[in-house]
């Protein structure tokens, strides 16, 4: 398996604060509606934590919420396709989840949940976190046939566009 595609592997910058990684998959893959081989599925989990932490590198993000977006933005969709809520649901989620695998404080929670709600809405934000969570999932469009385009991502993650195209079509 490529290793990027190892959602366990640290895999990340160093210092990133430890949390229950493992827990926290299971019980998301245990409650998990949609095929795991899917659009949503892992791979892109795994595809979105590493374009994650790439950017979020590069524009000094909060690097625990950019990986737990990885892992829960998509944890909540009932179908592949339109699912207007999922993201408010999967804030939820999010909240219910804290302190149980891992502790985010009350203003890293509300960004985690901020990206999570409107990261299907095409937005740009100011928060370099929320921007990134946005960066990356839409970093990974390219497995549904679409090209990312600059306007829609912060200066730093466009950089990447080309490598990430290529990446999700392999
Ligand atoms: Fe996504």
């Amino acid at each position: 398996m490529n290793s990027k595609l190892d959602l366990l592997s640290p895999n990340g910058p160093e210092n990133l604060p430890l949390f229950d990684r493992s827990g926290l998959l299971k019980a998301v893959l245990g409650q998990f509606r949609i095929s795991r081989h899917g659009v949503h599925g892992p791979s892109h989990w795994a595809r979105v934590r590493s374009h994650a932490f790439t950017v979020g590198k590069a524009t000094g993000a909060d690097l625990l919420v950019v990986e737990l977006f990885a892992f829960l933005h998509d944890s909540q969709r009932e179908n592949e396709w339109i699912d207007p809520h999922h993201g408010s649901r999967a804030a939820e989620y999010a909240s219910s989840l804290n302190r149980t695998f891992f502790d985010l404080n009350a203003d890293q929670l509300d960004t985690l949940c901020l990206a999570m709600r409107g990261h299907s809405d095409g937005g740009i934000h100011p928060d370099a976190t929320i921007q990134s969570c946005w960066d990356a999932d839409r970093l990974d469009l390219g497995r549904v046939g679409i090209k990312p385009q600059a306007r829609y991502l912060s200066e730093e993650a466009a950089n990447h566009i080309e490598q990430a195209y290529v990446w999700c079509l392999q």
